[in-house]
């Protein structure tokens, strides 16, 4: 049936003859969730419609009623006054539309040099931009709850482990730091992003650049980029920057993720070193005995769903031929779900992490068993001169029949304990217990309450100096 192109009326709609099936509108709109830049759309328009009247490409008169216009049209959204309509396709249109509505043909001026191409580019770098910033200051968050952790419990001892297996006795303060070091490397892995991100392709036009005599560097300016892209083709179809940010937030994730294993871990009743807040746990409908972990497990999961946009982009990008393809509009649902999963999930750990409580009594009681000053009895021996692989061979005899006798090494009676070895003698007994080992690991980086204490105050330093570039 013949369709009349007047009622559906399209920005692009000069060369139709018949308006667009309701099926193909509801498929190719994006208004339904790009409106979520309207801000930065606005602050690009702004702008580029500056420039233009500085240059004299448009009368300044116009300029100035676009920007008053745009500002107008930016408190009607903030208002909820604003009626996005999906036939305008997207938040650009949208927006332009209804500028021309409220100021006449002057409108129609803002999209001269431009075109959605560089436009949509733009806005989602000044988002992402915004987002960084945002996310950074929560990693910040984050990071102080370790802080606080370390330092407030500086002295508890705990099982460390390799391969899930106890290992050697560590501080929870040392602990607590390792999760501080990923969180500082996301947040300078960040900053290393934000630097491609925050270019400006405006002026890039469709994809060859614009004959009108734009000042690429005005606008750049104004809307605090850096740099300008060096090249229009690849400015419009470049999204690489946004699969960094994706690769950042699946980053993010996955130590989030680590943690939030090792909290379910320890607050197994088997483990049982730290305590969960009520508040942060849930119970089971069935079973009256539970308070599950469902915060770290749901972050845990959430993981699966961000690696899934990076995939998804990476593959979305791998067959465009340049410039700009519509593919790419596929960029925005990828980044925005990343961006409220990784806010959410750090922002409930940083909770998770500041409220939780470990049990010291229980840490302790389990450093008694497992040998975990095996080692520290294999470099007793080696310090007297013995070969660590000869050391090594003697202390896992003796490993061997403790477990037969059901011991711990440090429960052999001393003169068991020297018959190991003649190097061995009395002072082996502080070698055996755990604090003596904690402490003897002195060196910078160890696990020993001077480098952990050394390791604090340096964080702290960087934490208060740290501040995300270029911001
Ligand atoms: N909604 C589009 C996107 O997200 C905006 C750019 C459209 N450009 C075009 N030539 N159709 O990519």
């Amino acid at each position: 049936m013949e369709r009349d192109n007047t009622k559906n009326k399209k920005l692009w709609g000069g060369r139709f003859g018949e308006s667009t099936e309701s099926t193909v509108e509801d498929f190719t709109e994006s208004v339904s969730f790009d409106k979520r830049l309207y801000a930065h759309d606005i602050r690009g328009s702004i702008a580029h419609a500056r420039m233009l009247g500085e240059t004299g490409i448009i009368p300044k008169e116009d300029a100035d009623k676009i920007i008053q216009g745009l500002e107008e049209i930016r408190s009607r959204i903030e208002a909820g006054e604003f009626q996005w309509k999906k036939e305008l396709e997207d938040v650009h249109m949208n927006i332009e539309q209804a500028l021309t509505e409220l100021i006449g043909p002057a409108g129609g001026r803002l999209h001269t040099a431009r075109s959605r191409n560089d436009q949509v580019a733009t806005d989602f770098r000044l988002y992402l931009r915004d987002e960084i910033e945002h996310l950074d200051g929560l990693l910040k968050d984050l990071q102080l709850a370790f802080l606080h952790q370390a330092e407030t419990n500086l002295g508890v001892i705990l099982a460390g482990f390799t391969h899930l297996q106890k290992a050697q006795p560590v501080l929870y303060s040392h602990h607590m730091l390792a999760y501080f070091e990923m969180f500082k490397r996301d947040r300078e892995r960040l900053a290393d992003c934000l630097k491609r991100v925050n270019i400006s392709p405006l002026g890039s036009a469709a994809l060859a650049g614009t004959s009108y005599p734009i000042d690429r560097h005005m606008t750049a300016r104004e809307l605090g980029f850096s740099d300008i892209t060096r090249n229009s083709m690849d400015a419009v179809s470049d999204r690489d920057f946004a699969l960094e940010f994706l690769f950042c937030a699946s980053v993010i994730m996955m130590h989030l993720s680590r943690l939030c294993e090792e909290l379910i871990l320890w607050m197994s009743w088997e483990f049982s070193y730290i305590e969960l807040p009520d508040a942060y746990c849930t119970g089971s409908s069935i079973m009256p005995q539970k308070k599950n972990p469902d915060v770290p497990e749901l972050v845990r999961g959430k993981t699966g769903r961000v690696y899934g946009a990076l995939v998804s982009l990476l593959t979305t990008l791998k067959g465009l031929p340049l410039t700009y393809n519509r593919d790419l509009q596929e960029d925005k649902e990828l980044v925005f779900d990343t961006i409220d999963t990784v806010r959410a999930s750090v922002k409930l750990m940083t909770g998770v992490v500041e409220k939780m409580r470990p049990r010291a009594d229980k840490m302790a009681q389990d450093t008694q068993t497992g040998f975990l000053t095996a080692t520290d009895l294999a470099d007793y021996l080696v310090k007297k001169g013995l070969p660590f692989r000869q050391a090594h061979e003697v202390v896992g005899k003796a490993v061997g029949t403790c477990v037969s006798q059901g011991k711990e090494l440090h429960e052999l009676p001393i003169e068991e304990l020297k018959a190991l070895h003649p190097l061995i003698d009395d002072d082996v007994l502080d070698v055996l217990s755990v604090e003596g080992s904690v402490h003897s690991r002195r060196c910078p980086g160890g696990t020993g309450i001077e480098p952990v204490k050394e390791a604090l105050s340096q964080a702290k330093t960087w934490i208060e100096k740290y501040t995300l570039p270029s911001s």
